[in-house]
């Protein structure tokens, strides 16, 4: 590992101002508060109502909160990535456009699909670009518009997911002792695409009247197979993560997983003896926004960390990837 750590200095969080919650799901679908409070969770999410507005609003949304709490000059970023399934459109990518509105002159970017570990994917992405010394400023950004390709008519896909996202500024940490990204472990499982993916809408299955008909570009999910996948998943890796740095479980003050289901979250926890008291959740607000979670879930609990602290970020997607992260708090 080089000597230049890449630290996160700045978070904030977006979502749409509208709500829909449990009672507003049962309207919807066959489903009842109940049932959806007590295997997810979820007690409501935000949704994207106005036609004009994208992923890309949401990820300007929260760049633009950013601004304002860190006095951050954009013309300074260098790179914007933004992790997403639900990119302004198939092609190009959103990145870009993200740099455009918010006047970014300087910066270039990509996106990086890789569901919901996509924001972990991205974060180890960027910290490389700090770490050889590439560049200083880089925005890395998670967020999905899920409700542009949920089934409102499917009650075991529609009630899980919501739109949001947010975003951290990554930049070289200026002392020995500074923190930073430290190290992770990421995986990935093609296998797994068969049970979360969109059924067309892609080179394998291009759009036409049919797909459109068949409800074929929406999520598709085998839930408990999903369920089963993502506890293991985040479990080992966080295993992993701790066995390669040397760590027991008592080192980590934080836990913040990809926000999926309150019970993945806590089995993962059981699972691996990890106190439950540790686990950030906030899943009960905003539902699973994808690759939005987990900076939503960072700048939600900003105020609970404190320089120095140990941090394991863990998210399990569609893929299906997986990983965890290991993070010393810098401020
Ligand atoms: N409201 C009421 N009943 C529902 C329902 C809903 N919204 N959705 C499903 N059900 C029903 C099912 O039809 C089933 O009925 P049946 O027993 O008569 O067939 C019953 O509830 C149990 O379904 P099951 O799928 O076994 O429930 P579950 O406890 O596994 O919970 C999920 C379903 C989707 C919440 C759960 O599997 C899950 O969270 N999976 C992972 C999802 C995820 O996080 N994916 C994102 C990527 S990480």
């Amino acid at each position: 590992m080089g000597s230049i750590k890449a630290i996160i200095t700045g978070v904030a969080g977006y979502v749409p101002d509208e709500i829909l919650t449990n009672k507003d799901m049962e309207k919807l679908v066959e489903t009842s508060d109940e049932w959806i409070q007590s295997r997810t969770g979820i007690k409501q999410r935000h949704i994207e109502r106005d036609p004009d507005k994208a992923t890309s609003d949401l990820v300007v949304g929260a760049i633009n909160k950013l601004v304002e709490k860190t006095g951050l000059d954009v013309l300074e970023i260098d790179m914007i990535i933004v992790a997403t399934i639900t990119g302004d459109h198939t092609f190009p990518d959103t990145a870009n456009i993200v740099a455009s509105k918010i006047g970014a002159k300087n910066a270039f970017g990509y996106d990086i699909n890789a569901a919901c570990s996509g924001f972990i994917f991205s974060l180890v992405t960027a910290s490389k670009f700090i770490e050889t010394g590439t560049y200083k400023k880089i925005l890395v950004a998670g967020a999905d518009q899920m409700s542009s390709i949920l089934d409102y008519e499917d009650r075991t896909t529609c009630i899980l997911f919501g739109d949001g996202g947010g975003v951290v500024l990554l930049e070289p940490n200026q002392e020995p002792d500074g923190g930073g990204i430290h190290d992770a472990v990421l995986r990935g499982d093609g296998e797994g695409a068969a049970y979360l993916h969109m059924k067309a809408g892609g080179s394998k299955k291009p759009t036409t009247v049919e797909t459109v008909m068949a409800r074929e570009h929406f999520v598709y999910q085998e839930g408990r197979v999903v369920f089963k996948a993502a506890i293991k998943g985040m479990s080992e890796s966080i295993s992993t993560l701790l066995e390669k740095n040397n760590l027991d479980i008592a080192d980590i003050d934080y836990l913040i997983p990809h926000q999926a289901n309150k019970r993945i979250l806590y089995g993962v926890a059981d699972y691996i003896g990890f106190p439950r008291e540790k686990v950030l959740i906030n899943i009960e607000n905003y539902g699973n926004t994808t690759a939005g979670t987990i900076p939503l879930c960072l700048s939600d609990f900003e105020g609970n960390f404190k320089k120095g602290d140990k941090l394991i970020i863990t998210a399990f997607g569609g893929g299906f990837t997986w990983g965890a992260v290991l993070v010393e708090w810098a401020y």
